[in-house]
């Protein structure tokens, strides 16, 4: 692989994420050039948007090939499941590209759920426990949760935009809820396989680690929102918001998370002998005061990295640089200790059907808030609405009500047809 240095990067992805990953490497004097696909309004500001689709490998490759690009940021889960880099170093023309990002075979910790649960069983990372079915053992399977306390919780074991874990009070329901995933695939392929869990009582929290594969560097800690309404109720979303430091990680907690779950899941990855270069999200929930895994990610999290990057000082490309040639070590982390915040503005209608389109005024009145756009698009030189989330209002303030109100201030600057967000952020803490 070619040094880099001044580089010029594609970013693949068009949500929050990626337009505060963009902002974050625009602030970097070694970026060179920055092309995004297919990007949103708000990273249009910052590179050049390409209509091209992540999940579209050819059209990715002719993009990387005519923007002459060095480094490949990959958002979203989708083509790194897919084999996004393993597609890379298997073509002569691209083998020179660094991806950050791991593989198909590590993506599998996010893919497939009953890797992930075979992963940290392999290498004692302490997770709920669990079993796993098939269509050929649905039986054992309703007979494994006979045996299991309320509420069951069933998982697909593979991708199915988040809405494959069920939550279920009633013994029979969940019997019959297993049957609809195997029998029915409910969750069309993802749910060819299930994972029983045992159901782990806590309070959430994300983590977010950068490695080589060597060594590795945890990010700020988030805490994010998905449930649409206030008070943590009704339907699960993409996420309404989130917090950054979480008050409740004290340094004891933090320690048990660095020593009990992140050394040994990149000490697992080398053991195993599986490469990975790229972030990891590990979800965790705090169980007494001991940090259990609910899920592995292989990419950032949304709206997570609204309030992460921007806590972050050190150059983030000179990181990914170093992440790229293996030599992440000689890097430092260094962080803002101030609190971060991000709200996000959502179409009426969502997480159910909305519509897409309607203009957004008032984004010229925005002070000391950061609005990375989500769902958003250019049409005659207007900005609209273009999804579920459309926008994430971050701020930051020397305590956490101080970055809220921020957020909340110029939440009321701003508006469009429909527009909802939750009042409550940082409600529980
Ligand atoms: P996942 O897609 O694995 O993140 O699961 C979605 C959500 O379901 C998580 O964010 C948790 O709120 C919840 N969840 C998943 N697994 C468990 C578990 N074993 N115990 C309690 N809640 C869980
Ligand atoms: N905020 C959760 C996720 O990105 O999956």
């Amino acid at each position: 692989m070619p040094k880099l240095r001044f580089v010029k990067i594609l970013v693949l992805g068009s949500g929050g994420r990626e337009h505060a990953i963009c902002w974050k490497l625009k602030q970097s004097p070694l970026l060179q050039r920055l092309v995004i696909a297919p990007g949103n309004a708000g990273t249009a500001s910052l590179g050049k948007n390409s209509d091209v689709n992540p999940g579209d490998f050819g059209a990715v490759k002719k993009l990387v090939l005519e923007e002459n690009i060095d480094m490949v940021i990959v958002g979203p889960e989708d083509p790194l499941v897919n084999g996004i880099h393993d597609f890379f170093l298997d073509d002569p023309d691209l083998q020179g590209i660094h991806v950050i990002g791991p593989k198909k075979e590590a993506a599998r910790l996010e893919g497939s759920k009953d890797f992930a649960k075979d992963f940290m069983n392999r290498h004692h990372i302490p997770t709920a426990a669990h079993s796993s079915f098939t269509i050929n053992t649905l039986e054992e399977g309703k007979a494994y949760l006979e045996t299991q306390k309320s509420p069951y919780v069933l998982k697909a074991d593979g991708l199915a935009a988040g809405k494959g874990v069920l939550i279920i009070h009633d013994l029979q329901e969940a019997k019959e809820e297993l049957s609809a995933m195997l029998l029915d695939a409910k969750f069309g392929q993802a749910s060819t396989t299930v994972v029983v869990e045992e159901f782990l009582s806590g309070i959430e929290l994300s983590c977010f680690v950068l490695t080589d594969g060597d060594d590795y560097k945890i990010l700020p800690f988030a805490k994010d929102y998905k449930r649409i309404g206030e008070g943590d109720t009704g339907l699960n979303t993409g996420g309404m918001g989130a917090i950054s430091p979480v008050p409740f990680v004290d340094e004891a907690f933090e320690e048990k998370i660095r020593t009990r779950i992140v050394q040994p899941t990149i000490e697992g990855l080398k053991k195993d002998g599986i490469p990975y270069k790229g972030f990891i999200f590990i979800g965790l929930i705090k169980v007494d005061s001991d940090p259990y895994v609910i899920e592995y990610n292989v990419r950032l999290g949304d709206p997570e990295t609204e309030v992460v990057l921007p806590r972050i000082k050190s150059d983030l490309l000179q990181l990914l640089q170093s992440l790229a040639e293996g030599n992440l070590e000689k890097e430092s982390l260094e962080t803002d200790d101030r609190f971060a915040c991000t709200v996000m503005a959502v179409s009426g209608g969502y997480p159910g059907s909305y519509e897409k389109g309607k203009p957004i005024s008032g984004l010229d009145k925005i002070e000391d808030s950061i609005v990375f756009h989500a769902g958003t698009r250019i049409v005659e030189d207007e900005i609209v609405t273009n999804g579920g989330r459309v926008m994430a209002f971050t701020s930051i303030g020397v305590g956490l009500n101080e970055a809220l109100s921020t957020s909340y201030d110029n939440l009321a600057r701003v508006q469009f047809d429909g527009m909802n967000y939750r009042k409550d952020i940082g409600f529980d803490l």
